[in-house]
Order: structure tokens, then sequence, then C-alpha cells
């Protein structure tokens, strides 16, 4: 695969897709790790004096031209990291601007793209336009791990018509997935959270063939617990996919992986409630719903830490967003901190959420890796090909 070290790009136009689809709360960046990421890779370009274009999207404006998804309020944060003078700023693909773009910049110079997602071909794969575009250009590099999952345009299009090279980060997450599962010793232990095990499915049922065991928490483990009957009262739900929990539990006994779901639970009347209660899972009172796992789960979920060789973090415990429901998720990520180096525990994390729940719990030391995609990290684990990656690789154009 070409990368930024097997392949020089001088004094060249490059197209640059990053993934900048930063949190933001209340107008404001929550977390940079998605502009830091991509550093290295501008760097090295603004180095060798290329005019670099980056193209990324911000939320899902599905073809629309919306305001609240421009990217434009990220420009002062790119200029900041990445430690230049000026960021150009481009409306759209129109060719004409892209040409007036490239002959009004410097070597050397970086230009934001508007949000690629305000393109209607961005998300059908448009060959006529990802031809007409990149042909004003001489090299693709794709920085950005986080969306290669997607068939997008931008993610696949435009490495068919120009040399397609990988970014240093992608090129870094490939590699830091890859070493942590080629190293998985057993006894592993994957922990999988998040609110939804809708989107979790193909995770857990690659999972159970590969871990000696899996928890589960967060709101997917209500599921669970409704399919062995346990009475979960108000807590969230996905009914229609309680067979699918059942299906999931019988295979991983059939595998000899260990399923370990909640025993206790702390519980709110809503998810504001500040005075919680705990409970276990077979005495939930009518009125309550569950939201974070219990003192009693959350001793056992790490003393199978400190047993285990591997440990893999996808998803937190509990509504972690909600004080105080943060507290189990705080305290395995802490254990994971204290330990994990101690016992030598090969640990990767990844998915959004993952991220800043153990950010939250100042927790990141404790990790080998932690990878900052989302869907694309759940659906590497998966086994499921990247078409990013699929592209650059295929790509033999030089
Ligand atoms: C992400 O945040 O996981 C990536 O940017 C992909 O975003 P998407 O799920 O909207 O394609």
């Amino acid at each position: 695969m070409k990368n930024l070290s097997n392949y020089k790009i001088n004094h060249k136009k490059v197209l640059f897709r990053a993934d900048l689809n930063v949190p933001v709360v209340d107008g404001k960046i929550t977390d940079l790790s998605r502009i830091l990421v991509i550093k290295s890779s501008i760097e090295k370009l603004i180095e060798n004096k290329n005019k670099i274009f980056i193209i990324a999207h911000f939320g899902r404006p599905k073809g629309e031209v919306t305001k609240k998804y421009s990217l434009k309020f990220i420009l002062s944060s790119l200029a900041d990291i990445l430690k230049v003078q000026k960021v150009h700023f481009l409306e759209n693909l129109n060719k004409e601007n892209i040409s007036n773009k490239i002959d009004e910049m410097e070597q050397g110079e970086i230009c934001l793209v508007e949000n690629i997602r305000f393109e209607k071909s961005e998300e059908k794969i448009d060959l006529v336009f990802a031809k007409n575009i990149s042909r004003l250009f001489d090299v693709y590099v794709n920085d950005a791990f986080s969306a290669s999952h997607r068939n997008h345009t931008s993610i696949i299009g435009f490495a068919k018509y120009i040399p397609a090279v990988a970014g240093n980060h992608l090129i870094n997450e490939i590699h830091n997935i890859n070493t942590f599962l080629e190293k998985s010793k057993k006894p592993n232990l994957a922990i999988v959270g998040g609110s939804k095990i809708s989107t979790k499915i193909n995770l857990l049922n690659n999972l159970i063939q590969q871990f000696s065991c899996i928890v589960i928490g967060g709101a997917m483990a209500n599921t669970f617990l409704l399919s062995n009957n346990i009475k979960v009262r108000k807590s969230l739900v996905e009914k229609d996919l309680v067979n699918q929990a059942k299906n999931i539990q019988k295979k991983a006994i059939q595998l000899n992986c260990r399923l370990i779901l909640p025993k206790d639970v702390i519980c709110g009347k809503n998810i504001e409630d500040k005075n919680p209660s705990e409970f276990n899972i077979n005495e939930i009172p009518s009125s309550y719903m569950i939201l974070d796992i219990g003192s009693k789960t959350t001793a056992l979920i790490n003393k199978e830490v400190n047993n285990s060789k591997t440990v893999l973090w996808n998803g937190p415990l509990g509504a972690f967003e909600y004080k105080p429901y943060d507290k189990a998720t705080n305290k395995i990520a802490l254990n994971i901190r204290k330990n994990a180096k101690k016992l030598s525990i090969n640990t990767l994390a990844g998915g959004g959420d993952t991220i800043s729940s153990i950010k939250n719990a100042n927790a990141e030391d404790g990790f080998d890796y932690i990878s900052n995609a989302g869907g694309a990290f759940l659906e590497w684990l998966e086994g499921n090909q990247s078409p990013g990656v699929i592209a650059i690789e295929k790509n033999n154009l030089s």
C-alpha cells in the first residue's frame, strides 16, 4: 500500500481526505483528537511544498447545504493545531472554484473544503464527479480510517483516477488494531457496552468465536436481561432483539465463551435522577430504570480484567454522560489504568463514546492504543473489509 514514507509527494496538488467529524457541544469542540491525528501527514505534505485540499464530512446533512453542518467553525482550530498562518476555504467542489483556488494558493498552503456531504454526489458514489474533480489534482491521500468503512465518493471514488496514498494516521490505526488482534493471548476479555444491541450484533457474534469472556454492559445489557426473563422495568430495551440476545447466549455456551451480564445494577427514576439506588437484578422496583451496573458486577469485571492477558473495550457500561451513572465505567477504566502495565495486559479501546468515557475517567494512560474510529473500528473488529483501505491497496497509478 502506498504511504507517505514509500511514495514521494513533492510540489503536488493533493486531495486529502480527513475525518473532521468532531464532537461539538454548545458550538464548542469537546475533543480535538480528530484534528490532532492528521497533523503528522499534513506537516509532511506542507514541508514538501504541496497545495493541500482537505476534504471532510461533518454530521449527516444528506446532500443538502445546511448551515448547522458547515465546517467553517473548524478553521481556527485547524490553523492553531496545524500551526499555519492561514487556512483557505472553498465553499464547494465546483471545478472553476477549485482551479481559481489552486492558482491563488502558494506551495505548502492548506485549503479546507466545505462539508463534502453537502455534495449530492458524495453518498451515492458518483464516478463522473470523482473523475472530473480528481483530474484537477495529482494525488489523493486518505487519512480518515474512521470514515473508510463508508462506500462514499470521497473514500473510494477519487482513488480510481489518481495515485492513492495512505496517510500516517490511517496506517497507524490499522497497525495498532491488527497488532492487538494478532497478539490477543488467552484468557482474553472483551468489554462491550453502549446503548444499542442492534449496532453490536455482528461484533458480538464475531467476538464470541475469539474471546474467552465477554462482559455485556450499557443499555444493551437490558435486552439480554429481558431475554432471561428479568424484569427490567422502565429500562431501555430493544424488544425485537430479544431472540437475537438469546441466540448469542446459546452460541457463546457452544463456543466456550463466558458471557458476563450485570448481577446488580444502579437505577434511577429517570436519567436526570441524582439519587440513584442499587438493586440486585431480580429486585428492581417497577418505577425504576437501569442506568449503570452495580458494585458487585463492577468488582467482578475488575477481577476478570486483572486475570486476563488481553482486554478489548468498546462502549461505556452505564449512562456515563449523566453523572453519577459514570461510576462503574470510571472504576473499570481506572482499574485498567492501575493494573494493565503492571500485570502485562494488552489493552485496546475504540469507539466515539468509549473514548469520551475513558477520558472522563482520566484513564487514557492505561491503554496500549485507543482508536478514534467508531463504526469503522467495529467493522474492522467484525472482520469486514474497509472500502477505503481496499481502494488504496488496489490503486496502481503512480
Ligand atoms: C464517525 O464519526 O464515526 C465517522 O466520522 C463516520 O461518520 P458517519 O457514521 O456519519 O459516516
